[in-house]
């Protein structure tokens, strides 16, 4: 039997916001309306806003004006999984499968495809949609870069591009105080963000999760950068780094939320314990939201909208369940159950770290 030829879809946005959002939404919206006359309605608050029945029908002009706007004109939503929905019932929290009421609102309106744009969290159960029949399609993004499958994710090229601003501002208040600046950027599990924006602003010594660090090193380095005459050092940490025999450090919990852990504060746990084996003085800043804000950059804003476009293109062409990605420069797409419950981290022999420690570069070890 013939594919049922698409008419409505509906696009979501979830997991932490980032810079190119809007730019996707945009390039979907008008793709399929200029090109394939679809009706095209929009999730309000990702996977909450299909729960709770929240959505509108977007018209051409609803996406003029928001190709250089950060954030998401649908709002978004990072603790609302509908297979494992956390409800309050008393003081304790319940977990119910509402993934049943979701097909059903899509069915009641008429949509015929759900395009996801989210990252590992959102596309895990993107695939799991799939499996109860829904037509699903995926569009990566996160500021981490660490979603499996594609080279790389909308939103990370902004969130290195402020990072590095950061880190060359922090540069001169370092040198003129002759201080050690920790400078704390997101990345949970993959040092992605740590790595470029670390190699682009210089940093001495950059720690990722994926390299656990030796405190006693990093020492070392310092020191004998004082040695030389270097009197200050710029160090970048991921939020997700950790010492060889220590933990992540965690600032909260989010009850009833997919991933319930934040993570935040290893900048100034690093602070501490370089101060106190150098005798230098340290400080901190923790860049965390300020990442996942402001304008997409050029890069971000082309991919956006090439992500957005193929999206539908895949979709007209039959294809369903998958995810498009960017894969050695060209645009194509991978199934979604591929992806799911997979990240990308940094390999240890990347090239990046290769030139990092040509140039003498630190990774805590
Ligand atoms: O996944 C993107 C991300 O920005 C991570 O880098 C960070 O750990 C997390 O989201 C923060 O989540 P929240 O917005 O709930 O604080």
């Amino acid at each position: 039997m013939a594919a049922k030829r698409i008419q409505s879809i509906a696009v979501m946005t979830g997991g932490g916001d980032c810079p190119g959002l809007n730019a996707v939404i945009r390039a979907v919206v008008k793709t399929a309306i200029n090109k394939y006359r679809l009706n095209v309605w929009g999730v309000r608050d990702g996977y909450l806003g299909l729960i709770e029945n929240r959505m509108e029908r977007l018209a051409y002009n609803d996406v003029s004006n928001i190709l250089t706007v950060g954030g998401t004109i649908l709002g978004t939503s990072n603790t609302a999984n509908p297979f494992r929905f956390a409800v309050q019932s008393g003081p304790r929290m319940q977990y119910k499968d509402v993934s049943d009421r979701c097909v059903r609102v899509l069915a009641e309106g008429g949509i015929d495809a759900l395009i996801c744009i989210g990252g590992d969290g959102t596309m895990a159960t993107a695939a799991e949609f799939a499996k109860k029949g829904l037509t699903v399609m995926g569009v990566p993004k996160t500021i981490d870069n660490d979603l499996y499958g594609t080279d790389v994710t909308f939103g990370f090229h902004t969130a290195v591009t402020t990072a590095t601003e950061a880190i060359d501002k922090v540069h001169t208040t370092a040198s003129s105080h002759h201080r050690i600046m920790i400078v704390e950027v997101m990345g949970r599990y993959a040092g992605w963000i740590a790595l470029y924006a670390g190699v682009a602003g210089g940093a001495d010594v950059i720690l990722i999760p994926e390299i656990p660090y030796e405190p006693q090193a990093i020492c070392d380095y310092v020191l004998e950068r004082s040695r030389r005459g270097k009197r200050f050092s710029i160090v970048v940490a991921a939020e997700g780094a950790r010492a060889k025999d220590g933990q992540m450090v965690v600032s909260k919990r989010i009850a009833g939320s997919p991933d319930p852990i934040r993570l935040g504060g290893i900048g100034p746990v690093l602070a501490d314990q370089i101060a106190e084996c150098t005798g230098l003085e340290c400080r901190a800043v923790i860049l965390g939201h300020v990442q996942r804000g402001g304008t997409p950059t050029p890069y971000d804003r082309t991919l956006a909208t090439n992500f957005g476009h193929t999206a539908i293109e895949l979709l007209m062409k039959g294809q369903k369940d998958h995810l498009v990605v960017l894969k050695d420069g060209r645009l194509s797409s991978i199934p979604l159950r591929r992806v799911a419950g997979r990240i990308k981290t940094v390999p240890h022999n990347h090239e990046m770290i290769r030139a990092a420690r040509a140039v003498n570069t630190s990774f805590g070890i």
